[in-house]
């Protein structure tokens, strides 16, 4: 069992594999936080806990006369506001006198096996091994009882932290903050990494020092975002990728959040993260209870990449539908940058011949197949193919795709409507809108109001009538605007505060309905690129448009940045043409292919507009993936290369689980002259085996007259130790944004590693 209670001292000790995480009730009925970091087994960590007298730091009524145990100053394990504690509260509530003092003090606990899901949200999936703490506390005066919720993935690292909040009273209360966890971290110097962005550059990751005070990041758009990541990593001052503590705090959660991270006067870190309290007001009537998200915690000792192989592999085990885990992504052509709205049913018959004969498994029939839709103005919500572009419907060109052997996919955009729709001029009552003002509208859109269950069962009735159309493997499932005006229309006055959490609330309802209807479609996540890339959309969509930026170069920060808490495998990457359609940058086509394989991997172009070098580049660039997708898939990720190498070259690698083989991909982003070559240092190879490279995809420019470089590696018999330790230095590449794709087998096979 991975939690025990020690009675006699009142500590709580849940252990995984290598992590410890205890929990201390004091002689007051506080529930403390004693520690979370490296394996400690039994080793109370209470000792940590120091009581010092600090004024402006009061004290509980029962124990003034010990000054130095004050709410304010010692580690919580949940905190409250209005009882002295001043720093960022987990909880807020008022009561139905006015009252906002909160006092959660231990009442029982429990210790289980086997997890239970979470009401109505996504939650990290049971595998049978998991074990589980609940710590009920209760406000004596007012009833309030709150659960909080320990799930313990032992095997792999994790812990996962949700809180269930009980209305125990007689009267109405008002929850204004529900945080689904806080904690506080004694006396660190720590920097804070998380991943902020903006449509079309997401996730850029942001490392600073923490300083005095709060710090927030979060998003009040009613999606997760594009702008800040529901995910934050705590590190030591000189963590790096390979070395050091860190801490990861991801909500699972699609909405509104805040991640708040508080250094306090004792230097203490807290931190809290769940549903942002802005605009959030839930009302529990006597014996209502509410349910915050989950948080998935991990903590790492060897530095970045371990922290995100951690990450990488609850995701593609117990977060992402089981049912595709193992299931092969087909390599897509998507015609979104290739024709964008202004296609017909020959372009899209045409479109798939030529992506079939290239290789693609499956045709992506983006926006404006519907309605009146031929620009982004109007149409949205009228879910009835265009016969005017289509007129043999979805069918004809799933009954083509299906002759070519290829699956056929669709876009949907479900939770958004035009004004110019048939929709809206019947149903003008189902957007999210304030009664006596104009909306604030965004690409020509209004968003539906998703807290209303006829909007719901609408939408299922039309997503499943598309499906039902035709042989349709795939939707992508989009999100193009940010919520305003956050009102609806049956609901009352007193209890909008709760629209925007219900709204998550009903897309998630929606989807549970479409996943457990069409179990065999699957969904890929999408809003604007990655403005909903989270693991709440990863519970039900596998895997995510991670940016609307197809630029490989600018590709290369996004999906790092991403790669830190998201597996490969959740990553929809593909590549576009030259000059891009976001940057108008050139860059060629084999680096295109090399950053767009660290993904789900497609194309998004008209492929019936290149010339015949570049079809048969694409031919093989297709036969590379298929060789090496479930490596790249199921593989362990490296990130290689840090700041100042990625002033200009940028590096990652991918080793097997048995680490039989390994893909090395770089980019070179900033071309010197007379330059310095390439060095790496690979990791998580087999150090007693020996690797040969076997494959080799790079950009084969070269300097006019200069002497031809030799590919010395060739042939070449390396030592797993001797390519981690001493490193590899590579040839130099020249040209624009070149890249290199090295392959490395092992002669020898071992056991599986990865668990
Ligand atoms: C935004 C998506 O991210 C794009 O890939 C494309 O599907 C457009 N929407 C279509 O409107």
């Amino acid at each position: 069992m991975a939690v025990s209670f020690d009675d006699e001292r009142r500590v709580f000790f849940i252990s995984t594999q290598n992590t410890s995480y205890q929990i201390r009730i004091n002689e007051y009925g506080m529930l403390l936080h004693s520690y979370y970091g490296a394996l400690v087994g039994k080793a109370d960590m209470s000792y940590l806990i120091k009581e010092v007298d600090r004024g402006f730091s009061g004290n509980l009524y029962e124990s003034a006369d010990r000054r130095g145990l004050s709410p304010d100053t010692l580690p919580l394990e949940y905190g409250t506001y209005g009882s002295g504690d001043y720093r960022v509260s987990a909880i807020k509530t008022v009561l139905e006198n006015g009252s906002r003092t909160l006092d959660l003090r231990y009442a029982s606990h429990r210790i289980g096996h086997g997890r239970q899901a979470i009401r109505n949200l996504p939650y990290v999936r049971d595998d049978g091994r998991t074990d589980v703490l609940e710590i009920e506390l209760e406000d004596r005066i007012s009833g309030i009882r709150v659960i909080l919720i320990y799930n313990v993935f032992e095997d792999k690292d994790i812990i996962t932290r949700s809180a269930r909040i009980i209305n125990g009273s007689e009267n109405s209360v008002s929850l204004i903050k529900a945080a689904s966890m806080s904690m506080d971290i004694q006396n660190r110097h720590m920097d804070l990494i998380h991943f902020h962005g903006r449509h079309a550059m997401e996730r850029i990751t942001e490392r600073s020092a923490l300083g005095h005070g709060v710090y927030t990041v979060g998003s009040k758009r009613g999606q997760s975002s594009h702008h800040n990541n529901p995910f934050v990593i705590l590190c030591d001052r000189h963590a790096d990728e390979n070395f050091g503590d860190c801490f990861g705090f991801m909500l699972m959660y699609s909405g509104n959040h805040a991640e708040e991270i508080e250094l306090d006067q004792t230097g203490s870190v807290r931190v809290v993260s769940g549903i942002s309290s802005e605009g959030f007001e839930w009302k529990l009537g006597a014996g209502e209870s509410f349910d915050t998200p989950e948080v998935i915690m991990a903590y790492s000792g060897e530095g970045f990449n371990g922290l995100s192989h951690l990450y990488h592999r609850i995701i593609r085990e117990n977060v992402c539908p089981a049912r595709f885990r193992d299931k092969k992504r087909p390599v897509l052509i998507n015609n979104w940058e290739g024709t964008y709205f202004d296609f017909t049913e020959k372009d899209i018959l045409e479109i798939a011949d030529a992506a079939a004969d290239a290789g693609c498994g499956m045709l992506v029939l983006d926006d404006g197949w519907f309605g009146i839709r031929n620009n982004d103005k109007s149409g949205l919500g009228d879910w009835f193919v265009n016969k005017d572009k289509l007129p043999g419907g979805l069918k004809a060109i799933a009954d083509h795709t299906g002759k070519l052997g290829m699956s056929f996919g669709l876009w949907i955009e479900p939770e958004m409507i035009s004004e110019d729709s048939m929709l809206y001029r019947e149903h003008p009552e189902w957007v999210l809108k304030d009664p006596d003002r104009d909306p604030v509208v965004a690409r020509d859109q209004l968003v539906l109001n998703m807290s209303d269950h006829e909007v719901v069962d609408y939408l299922y009735g039309c997503i499943s009538g598309i499906l039902d159309s035709a042989e349709i493997s795939y939707i992508k499932w989009d999100f193009n605007r940010s919520l305003a005006n956050v009102y609806s229309s049956v609901t009352r006055a007193d209890m909008q505060g709760e629209v925007s959490h219900s709204f998550v609330l009903g897309t998630y309802e929606l989807l549970e309905r479409i996943g457990a209807a069409y179990p065999d479609v699957m969904i890929e996540g999408c809003a604007g690129g990655g403005g909903r890339f989270d693991a709440g959309m990863l519970f039900y969509c596998p895997q995510i448009w991670c940016s609307d930026n197809t630029d490989a170069i600018n590709r290369l920060i996004i999906q790092k940045g991403t790669s830190y808490g998201y597996p490969v495998c959740t990553m929809g990457s593909h590549v576009s043409i030259s000059p891009n359609h976001q940057t108008g940058r050139e860059t060629p086509l084999v680096t295109r292919a090399i950053v767009a394989m660290s993904g789900t991997f497609g194309y998004e172009l008209d492929p019936r507009k290149l010339d015949d070098n570049e079809k048969n580049e694409i031919r093989q660039q297709i036969a590379i993936y298929e060789r090496y997708c479930d490596l790249i898939c199921n593989g362990r990720y490296y990130r290689l290369t840090g700041d100042e190498d990625e002033k200009c070259y940028t590096a990652w690698e991918i080793v097997a689980g048995d680490r039989s083989e390994a893909l090395i991909s770089i980019v070179v982003t900033d071309m010197k002259g007379n330059q310095e070559l390439p060095f790496l240092k690979l990791k998580g190879l087999d150090p007693e085996a020996s690797y040969v490279i076997d494959g080799v995809m790079s950009s084969a420019y070269e300097l006019p007259g200069a002497a031809k470089d030799e590919t010395e590696h060739a042939d070449r018999v390396y030592m797993g130790k001797a390519l981690m330790h001493g490193g590899l230095t590579l040839d130099p590449l020249y040209g624009q944004y070149p890249a290199m794709q090295l392959h490395l087998k092992n002669t020898v096979a071992k056991n599986d590693v990865m668990d």
